[in-house]
């Protein structure tokens, strides 16, 4: 195969969201092309959240979906092997391409547009969307099942049911410290890291950019908390989600590696076919992460009130979007569009450069 096609699949592999956008990949590509090796780093993604790497493997679906539709847009076919290798279990996926007929995939151009936009959307009232076109994109994934709310009704209510989502940052040290360690204040560090994201990618209103600085302190929290920052946060949550056109959710039958690769390659489908229809998109990830988790393990480092709450939360999205117990939910996220455009996050692009062989 050409050099150049596999610099296009590596450009393509690498603009896959993933979560505070840590890029926990390596790609190593054959020595004559014929294919390449997906790596999970597990120490760019220490977050809570990434407990037993599901975050992690999540974004790798999105990497594999991302190559593969490029793949069949340069003329080849992606044959992709997951978790080849019983004595590593980082190599996360073995792909091979061969030469067949060209397909013009109209979510190929998505990859390079998509975003993740944070900022207030539009009532669902002025959107045009097309949900069947949105429902039929995951058609092809095994064992991952989508549930789209979009009644005025229950889009109100699934705003309550996530609104703890995003107050846990600030009640949290832990989750905290790490999503501020993946905060980019401004262009010199964007360029020295190459990862994480730019404050301005985050959606803040003006008067919010002027505190969020001093949020980046601990102790500033814990003292503003007294004055209810959590809960203003949270409140923010409910007030981007309340009247959004759709909000989703992807389920696993299965809650194993390769049921969160399948899932993530999901979500990259849903979101580049919302690209496709000029919508915007944001995951709301972190909550599903510890409904995860808290089945796993107490989640020791939040305070009880809040265990219950995320039991509670769990609960009310399942009666919500009538979810049954044979799924585990996973992906929550809101479609609409955004009064805003999103800005678009760096990546670390010495992968390109990075041809090693497969062995
Ligand atoms: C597993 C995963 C979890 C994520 N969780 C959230 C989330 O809860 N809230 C959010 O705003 N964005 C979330 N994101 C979006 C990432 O922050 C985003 O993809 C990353 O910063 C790169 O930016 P981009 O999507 O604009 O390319 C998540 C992405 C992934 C893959």
């Amino acid at each position: 195969m050409e050099k150049i096609k596999i610099e296009k699949l590596l450009e393509a592999a690498i603009l896959a969201p993933s979560g505070d956008n840590t890029q926990p990949w390596r790609l190593s590509v054959a020595n004559d092309y014929s294919g390449l090796t997906l790596y999970n780093l597990p120490d760019k993604d220490y977050s809570y959240y990434n407990y037993q790497q599901v975050a992690s493997y999540i974004s790798h679906g999105a990497v594999i979906e991302n190559i593969t539709i490029a793949a069949r847009y340069l003329g080849l076919s992606a044959n992709v092997e997951l978790f080849p290798n019983p004595t590593n279990p980082h190599q996360v996926a073995n792909i091979y391409f061969a030469d067949q007929e060209q397909v013009i995939d109209p979510l190929y151009e998505a990859i390079f547009s998509r975003s993740t936009n944070r900022f207030k959307y539009q009532p669902a009232k002025s959107t045009i969307y097309d949900l069947n076109l949105l429902a039929d994109s995951i058609k092809t994934v095994p064992e991952v099942c989508s549930h789209f709310a979009t009644s005025s009704n229950i889009i109100k209510k699934l705003a309550i049911a996530f609104m703890i989502n995003d107050s846990l940052v600030f009640e949290c040290q832990e989750i905290h410290e790490f999503l501020f360690k993946q905060i980019r204040w401004n262009q010199k560090q964007i360029a020295e890291h190459s990862d994480g994201m730019p404050v301005d990618a985050l959606g803040l209103h003006w008067i919010e950019k002027l505190m969020f600085p001093l949020m980046r302190f601990w102790r500033f929290v814990v003292f503003a908390n007294y004055f209810g920052l959590s809960k203003v946060v949270g409140l923010k949550c409910w007030y981007n989600l309340h009247d959004v056109p759709i909000i989703g959710m992807l389920c696993v039958k299965n809650s194993d590696r390769t049921g969160f690769i399948h899932a993530g390659r999901a979500m990259q489908l849903v979101w580049l076919e919302a690209t496709r229809q000029g919508l915007d998109f944001q995951p709301i990830i972190g909550l599903p992460l510890l409904f995860y988790r808290s089945k796993r393990e107490p989640l020791n480092i939040l305070p009880e009130k809040r265990q219950k709450q995320i039991l509670q939360a769990e609960t009310n999205l399942r009666n919500l979007f009538d979810i049954n117990f044979s799924e585990d939910l996973l992906i929550g996220f809101r479609i609409g569009k955004a009064i805003k455009k999103s800005i678009k996050t760096p990546r670390n692009i010495s992968n390109l450069k990075d041809y090693r062989s497969l062995n």
